[in-house]
């Protein structure tokens, strides 16, 4: 696997090193079309419509790639496809899915499904109420530690366990902290859906002492302290990408939930937020985009919210407003920045996938260089999480016991 894994990984780092001027940009921050961008792309991408927009944002992803191979000639997008791993059944009683809702138990159950049955320990890393922790020991009964910083979480996870009679024990920590460490490898340990730091220090102090196996599913790679990504891999360590923070976000940006409300607001935040930038390019001496903090959310659904939002952001900006601005207009200029901004990150969007394989490789990479055997797979459907890679590996050291599956 390893062997593939680096080849893999170099096919998809030149693609993405060569199409930089498509994806590592900063989509807001434009007011037209990027230049640098081939005109019969930008022809093309100014005859798109909102419907039109709408119709291709649906396409599958093969789709859209084969488009914009057709209309930028040269770019050479390396298909990568990680199997699948078989959708299981497992009959779970009600009572150890009760409150857990629809998409979530999918996504539990189908990661206890798809990481090995081992007979060592579990560690849960930033547990929750440990619903994973809870249906992987039904699965395979080992005993259980689940770490989790939030004190309510782990009240209420222990309560479960104890309730379900599984030997679960929470640990109300902070996995940053450096007193908190992986001191056994003798170990399986679990981390479904940690975000940036929270996984690249589990996956650090697990190749520290390492620990026996691993089943990893990392999410949002853009929540870390650093402002620049820091390749985990030597491999990584020596590629011409360098990733922002912004950047990073960009791999996690599809998302499949959220409601007719919420996704309004979204938008009502967005138009507003492009007017802040119009108003500050046209009256103050800066002439590119500023970062604008968050401001409170309930204005958007208040009447006079856009006013004090103005305000605000003139306050933010430091910039004195006049009193007859033309809102007609700045609402028509804003519109087309909209779509501008549709049309910018209909094409971005489609390195998405790309950019989280190649972060993806980066960990699994890092695990082989640290003497792991590593399978990466996708253990649900992208619409039950798009958040679907499993890193499965184990330490060479590791004996494994006659009920021991991988
Ligand atoms: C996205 S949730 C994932 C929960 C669980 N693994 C699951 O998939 O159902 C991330 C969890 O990490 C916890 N967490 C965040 N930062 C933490 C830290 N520094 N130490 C311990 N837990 C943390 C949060 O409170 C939250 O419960």
């Amino acid at each position: 696997m390893s062997n593939h894994l680096v080849k893999l990984f170099v096919e998809l780092d030149t693609a993405l090193a060569d199409s930089q001027a498509f994806w590592n940009i900063q989509a807001f921050e434009y007011q037209h079309l990027p230049k640098q961008w081939p005109k019969p792309l930008r022809d093309w991408l100014s005859q798109q419509g909102e419907s039109d927009l709408d119709c291709l944002e649906s396409k599958t992803q093969n789709q859209k790639v084969r488009h914009l191979e057709s209309l930028v000639g040269g770019l050479n997008f390396p298909r990568v496809e990680f199997p699948k791993i078989a959708n299981a059944e497992i009959d779970l009683p009600f009572w150890i899915t009760n409150g857990i809702k629809g998409r979530k138990l999918d996504q539990l159950q189908q990661f206890c499904c798809a990481i090995p049955r081992t007979e060592l320990p579990r560690l849960e890393w930033c547990a929750g109420k440990g619903h994973l922790g809870r249906i992987a020991y039904h699965i395979n009964p080992q005993p259980t530690q689940s770490l989790e910083w939030d004190d309510q979480l782990c009240l209420e996870g222990a309560q479960l366990a104890k309730q379900h009679n599984m030997d679960i024990q929470f640990q109300n920590c902070d996995v940053l902290n450096s007193e908190v460490q992986l001191t056994c490898s003798q170990q399986h340990v679990l981390a479904l859906h940690a975000c940036g730091d929270l996984h690249t220090h589990l996956l650090k102090q697990a190749c520290a002492t390492q620990t026996q196996v691993l089943s990893i599913s990392p999410c949002c790679y853009h929540r870390i302290q650093a402002s620049d990504y820091r390749p985990l891999s030597q491999l990584a360590a020596k590629s011409q990408l360098r990733l922002s923070r912004k950047s990073l976000k960009l791999a996690v940006q599809q998302s499949v939930t959220s409601g007719k409300r919420t996704q309004r607001l979204r938008d009502v935040e967005l138009l507003w937020r492009l007017s802040a930038d119009e108003l500050q390019r046209k009256y103050s001496l800066e002439k590119n985009y500023r970062p604008l903090a968050s401001f409170p959310k309930q204005w958007l659904s208040q009447e006079q919210g856009f006013k004090k939002f103005i305000q605000w952001a003139a306050a933010h900006y430091r910039i004195e407003l006049p009193s007859d601005i033309n809102f007609s207009e700045l609402e028509m200029t804003v519109k087309l920045r909209r779509i501008n901004l549709r049309r910018i990150e209909l094409i971005q969007h489609i390195f998405q996938r790309e950019l989280e394989t190649w972060l993806i490789l980066d960990r699994a990479i890092y695990l082989t260089e640290h003497n792991y055997d590593v399978v990466v797979q996708h253990f649900c459907d992208f619409e039950i999480s798009p958040r679907n890679f499993l890193i499965n590996a184990k330490h060479i050291s590791y004996k494994q016991g006659p009920k021991h599956e991988f």
